[in-house]
């Protein structure tokens, strides 16, 4: 079956159309499209995510998107066969609140015929409730538009599936996975016993980890989001030596899975402000910041370890791009010598983007198995919990 994807949470606004078969756990898939817009360039400006200018964008460029994805997809049959008036009302009544976008989707739809799509999903949250409405709205109205279930897909799931991304890794899955979903809202170890079975073991009490490297990149002056950038100044610093900084590492010894990256933000904001620090000093930062980081990660995640005993490991969200952290993970898993294998989100998956959203969805929809929610209940929310 094809299944259509949308997603956007935050700042990107991802469609994707994937081909997926099979039962959970052996299931195959195929990405048949996939278009992403990124509006890091919207908000760089402002140094963060401005929910009413990314709810614009995403209402912008979601028709667009959609179109490119079914154009990659080949499923654009131009048809100018136009849509009722009576469903013209129907989808402007669910997109009130973005009537450019309601324009545009029926405009698209007085083009092109039915394409070849069975479900649709879409990310009802965690994330930002503005942005997530027009997303949910937008997969409404297709929904209604072309008669097919509406699955909702949580985020953080999506992340979770972006490091299963493999037919053999789905097929070879061992639970207990303990995962490590870290990204710029999240920050979370959680315990799967079964698809579909989370118990969140610990998380941040202030700042998500991600937010943390942006903030602290917008302290010494680089643009935003900032992780890629301290990510590779610390390599640099890396390479001549010792930092000479020094930065805590909150709650390192706490006798439990939660974490705290406010403190170690404002000791960085405390050792930096006020200073015109060098490129050397910034390289300096960044690498005391990284290595302070990812020695809580890693701290947290072996005791998350210890006392569930995975068999799987998993890193998701967009702070899993960072190799270091990666790294270090693979190097703790062989210094224990026990069979844990690690997943990792697979390439160009880690950031937001609707196809770990389908696959998400896919499963969401096998474990439905026809018993689908009724669209109209399928509200945005932006605390939802991978646990309730
Ligand atoms: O998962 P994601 O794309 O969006 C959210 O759901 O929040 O994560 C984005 C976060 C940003 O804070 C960004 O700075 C961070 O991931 N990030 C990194 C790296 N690449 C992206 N953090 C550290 N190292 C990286 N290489
Ligand atoms: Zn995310």
């Amino acid at each position: 079956m094809n299944i259509l994807a949308i997603e956007t949470s935050c700042d990107e606004t991802g469609v994707a159309i994937l081909q997926c078969d099979g039962e959970i756990g052996s299931t195959s898939f195929k990405i048949l499209g996939n278009s992403l817009f990124s509006q890091i360039e919207i908000h760089k400006e402002y140094g963060g995510v401005f929910p009413m200018m990314a709810k614009r964008a995403h209402a912008e460029n979601l028709v667009p998107l959609l179109r490119a994805a079914l154009g990659e997809a080949e499923m654009i049959q131009l048809n100018d066969e136009r849509v009722s008036d009576e469903l013209s009302r129907e989808l402007e009544e669910l997109l009130s609140r973005e009537k450019d976008l309601a324009g545009a989707l029926i405009e698209l739809l007085n083009e092109i015929d039915v394409p070849k799509i069975d479900a649709i999903t879409v990310t009802h949250g965690p994330g930002l409730e503005p942005t997530l409405w027009v997303g949910v709205n937008f997969a409404k109205a297709l929904a209604k538009a072309w008669n097919l279930p509406l699955i909702p897909a949580d985020h953080m799931e999506g992340h979770i599936f972006s490091a299963l991304f493999d037919e053999q890794k789905i097929a070879s899955i061992q639970f207990p996975l303990v995962a490590l979903l870290a990204s710029g809202g999240h920050t979370q170890l959680v315990v799967m016993s079964d698809w579909f079975s989370y118990e969140i073991i610990g998380e941040t009490l202030d700042d998500a980890v991600g937010e943390a490297y942006d903030k602290v990149a917008r302290m010494i002056g680089l643009p935003y989001p900032g992780g890629k950038e301290i990510d590779e100044l610390s390599k640099a610093g890396r390479e001549k030596g010792e930092s000479l900084f020094s930065f805590p590492r909150p709650m390192l010894h706490s006798n439990d899975c939660n974490f705290s990256f406010s403190g170690l933000k404002t000791a960085v904001l405390y050792q930096v402000k006020d200073r015109d620090l060098s490129e050397s000093e910034k390289e300096d930062v960044a690498q005391e910041f990284q290595d302070a980081v990812v020695e809580v990660l890693i701290k947290k995640t072996e005791r998350a370890v210890d006392e569930f005993s995975p068999q799987t490991l998993l890193i998701g969200g967009g702070v899993a791009a960072n190799k270091e952290l990666t790294g270090a993970l693979q190097k703790f898993l062989d210094n224990r010598g026990d069979e844990i294998s690690l997943l990792t989100p697979a390439k160009g998956l880690s950031g937001d983007n609707a196809v770990m959203i389908g696959l998400a969805g896919y499963f969401r929809y096998l474990k439905a198995n026809g018993a689908y929610v009724d669209p109209d209940s399928i509200v945005a929310n932006g605390n939802l919990r991978l646990d309730k």
